[in-house]
């Protein structure tokens, strides 16, 4: 087995919150930050956490609201630098995949494609070359020279799928985007992921779908307040996951201690 795909080596990530109230100019926020009377409030994100992801694995994260699951993938698209430890990617990336990320509101659907393509770092020629097949896969022919903001938000998902699984990526991260299409076009997301499978794709997928995260991951990590609570085959975590927040009916029987469970 080479290297890893993906591999956070006791990562941290710590957010600063100005909490100051009330800064009303830019030049106040100057004055202040120049007389170091500016207080902020430090909120721990991740705190230790250490993942290898192997090439072609497919690695789901969930947890509750709040628990860092974004944090994580925007540490292994390298849009977040780790506050201590240290984050490596390897491959050629698509960025995160989350609403409202690379995508300009006044921009048409199309101008959008080649915004996206140039935030991925590939060519508008490239681009150029496969608008065709985004709108097809998207099913987006009808408004793909509108203004996005006229999008629904289901309908921006799928530009943001189609954009970023038609560029073609060694990892792939995905944030919660397939929970708001449509049941079609999530069967037509699935199929495509298992391709992207087949053909030895590395995919991080964030989701609160616990389905989701079954069918399509191998291995999961189960975040809770900033740390890894478990790591493991998907439908392990997934069922400890579940006995936790308590969905009985799923899962049945006591509650399983959680340990970090050996991949
Ligand atoms: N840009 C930011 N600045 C400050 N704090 C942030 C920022 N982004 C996230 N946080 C905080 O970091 C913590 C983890 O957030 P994150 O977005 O990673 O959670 P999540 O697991 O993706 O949650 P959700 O399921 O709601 O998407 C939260 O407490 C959140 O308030
Ligand atoms: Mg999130």
């Amino acid at each position: 087995m080479g290297e890893p795909a993906v591999e956070f080596r006791d990562v941290s990530l710590q957010y600063r919150l100005l909490s100051e109230r009330g800064i009303v100019s830019f030049k106040e926020w100057v004055i202040r930050r120049l007389t170091s009377k500016m207080t902020y409030q430090e909120l721990i994100a991740l705190s230790h956490v250490s993942v290898s992801v192997e090439k072609g694995r497919a690695l789901g994260v969930i947890g509750h609201n709040g628990a860092g699951k974004s944090t994580f993938l925007r540490l292994a698209a390298g849009i977040l630098v780790p506050t201590e430890g240290v984050a490596i990617m390897r491959g050629r990336l698509a960025p995160v995949i989350e609403l409202g990320l690379g995508f300009e509101a006044e921009l048409t659907g199309r101008e959008n494609i080649f915004f996206n393509g140039a935030l991925l770092g590939r060519s508008k020629a490239e681009m150029a070359t496969r608008v065709d097949e985004i709108v097809e896969f998207a099913e987006l022919a009808d408004f793909i020279d509108q203004p996005i903001r006229t999008y629904s938000t289901g309908m921006v998902a799928r530009l943001a799928f189609a954009v970023a699984t038609t560029v073609d990526a060694q990892v792939l991260l995905l944030d919660e985007v397939l929970s708001v299409g449509d049941e079609s076009f999530r069967r037509k997301c699935n199929e495509r992921l298992e391709s992207f499978r087949q053909a030895g794709v590395t995919i991080l997928l964030v989701s609160h779908d616990l389905g989701a995260v079954q069918s399509i991951c191998d291995e999961a990590v189960w975040l809770e307040h900033g740390l890894i609570r478990g790591h493991g085959p998907a439908s392990e975590i997934v069922a400890l996951y579940r006995t936790s927040v308590g969905d009985e009916a799923v899962v049945g029987g006591a509650v399983a201690p959680v340990s970090v469970v050996p991949t």
